[in-house]
């Protein structure tokens, strides 16, 4: 098992700091964010290049979930209590609460280590201000990966998700079954189904990817970042191509 960093700072915010952050920086750190419908694996992928390019995955549906347990102890700001009711519907979480949220953790954007940000931004108001963001953190996104699979095989990969609640692996019950049923290979949590892969919060959460992907893939292509892959075939096969598609930004011996 890939031991990875806790991203303490991330998933939390506010004055807390990753166990284990990386101590010296590559000669150019990697900044990528990740585009895609619902399912597509986003965040498979992202777990691989982040072993690949040693990058820290920076989900923001990662930090709406994991304030599902800090609301349950007490300790979820007002705004990400807000955010989970959105986020329950399959609708997106309003720019503003999003934006504060990202702010918060501003840190991770200039962590020596480089990353990958999954779920954000989802609208050109999101890629505005992180283009801001970044501007004033004097760093630059290294490329945008956008990846492309048909709706019905979305709806497949989405309605046989399932997820462990501690260490976030995630799982899928024909194409990528746990060892034993209902419990992480990784860590041995209670593998458990998201309340937004419900069919009901699929159909809103593909209606609301389709309402805003278009104007935000015009974003990145008119700037030049824009790269397509699709999302056909294994996991492996979807990163193979991904380190194809991003070779002429690698050294070479990655
Ligand atoms: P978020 O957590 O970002 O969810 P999402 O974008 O809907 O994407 P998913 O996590 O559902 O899918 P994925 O592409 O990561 O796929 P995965 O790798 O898990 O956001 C959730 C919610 O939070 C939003 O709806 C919104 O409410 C809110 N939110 C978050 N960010 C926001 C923002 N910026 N603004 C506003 N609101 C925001 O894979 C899926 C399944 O397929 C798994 O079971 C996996 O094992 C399987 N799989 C993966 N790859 C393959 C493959 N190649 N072949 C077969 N199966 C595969």
């Amino acid at each position: 098992m890939v031991q990875r960093n806790d991203r303490a700072s991330w998933i939390t915010g506010g004055r807390v700091r990753c166990s284990d952050p990386p101590r010296t920086a590559p000669p150019k750190p990697f900044r990528f964010v990740l585009l895609g419908a619902p399912g597509v694996g986003k965040g498979t992928q992202a777990d691989l290049i982040g072993d690949h390019f040693r990058v820290c995955h920076l989900s923001t549906g990662d930090v709406f979930r994991a304030a599902k347990q800090l609301s349950a102890d007490g300790n979820a700001s007002p705004n990400l209590v807000k955010a989970l009711e959105y986020m329950r519907k399959g609708e997106l979480v309003p720019d503003e609460i999003v934006l504060e949220l990202i702010r918060e953790r501003s840190r991770c954007m200039t962590c020596c280590g480089g990353f990958i940000l999954d779920g954000f931004p989802r609208t050109v108001a999101q890629a505005e201000a992180l283009s801001e963001l970044l501007k004033e953190k004097g760093v630059s996104l290294t490329a945008v990966l956008n990846y492309q699979l048909p709706e019905e095989r979305l709806v497949a990969r989405l309605s046989g998700r399932r997820v462990c609640p501690d260490c976030r692996a995630v799982f899928h019950i024909s194409g990528h079954p746990p060892r034993k049923e209902g419990v992480c290979d990784h860590c041995g949590g209670s593998l458990y189904q998201r309340e937004d892969d419900s069919p009901e919060s699929i159909r809103v959460r593909m209606q609301q990817y389709e309402a805003n992907t278009g104007p935000l893939i015009r974003y990145y292509s008119h700037r030049g970042q824009l790269i397509t892959i699709e999302a056909e075939g294994s996991p492996e096969e979807i990163f193979q191509r991904t380190r194809d598609a991003l070779r002429q930004y690698l050294p070479a011996n990655q």
